[in-house]
């Protein structure tokens, strides 16, 4: 079985996340998506709309998203590789390069984003409309 792994917000879940996860989903059998959480988006300095519990019971009613994991850390990444025996670690490529680590321990793509829709987008949106 080949093993994926994601990591992110995906605060008010839009079709930008759903493309980038079917398509990690695809690359693989079995979907491990790492999810920030509230307390690491506050060391980033992230506010989220949803709460952690909110934006995980979300994922995790999608068909292509096989676990969550809770994402603590910027450190955990290679943990979680060697942990849940990861074939291949995919992100947008707003992230190109930087996990490029990684490559020790397993595959790493990158995927071009969905254009013109984000979490920060929907907020600016919704904000101009008043
Ligand atoms: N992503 C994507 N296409 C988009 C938006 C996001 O492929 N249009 C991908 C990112 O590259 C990342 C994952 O979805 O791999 C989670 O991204 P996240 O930062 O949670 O979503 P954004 O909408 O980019 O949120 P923000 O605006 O807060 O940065």
């Amino acid at each position: 079985m080949k093993k994926v792994l994601t990591y992110g917000t995906f605060d008010l879940l839009h079709y930008g996340h759903i493309n980038i996860l079917q398509r990690a989903k695809a690359m693989g059998d079995y979907l491990v998506v790492g999810l920030s959480t509230d307390e690491f988006n506050a060391l980033k300095g992230k506010m989220c709309y949803f709460s952690y519990e909110e934006r995980k019971k979300m994922l995790e009613a999608l068909r292509c998203v096989d676990l969550v994991i809770p994402e603590n850390c910027w450190e955990q990444k290679v943990e979680d590789v060697k942990e849940f025996r990861i074939d291949t670690f995919v992100m947008g490529n707003d992230w190109e390069g930087k996990f490029d680590f990684l490559k020790d321990y397993c595959e790493v793509v990158y995927l071009p984003r969905t254009p013109e829709i984000s979490t920060t987008q929907i907020k600016k949106d919704i904000a101009n409309r008043k």
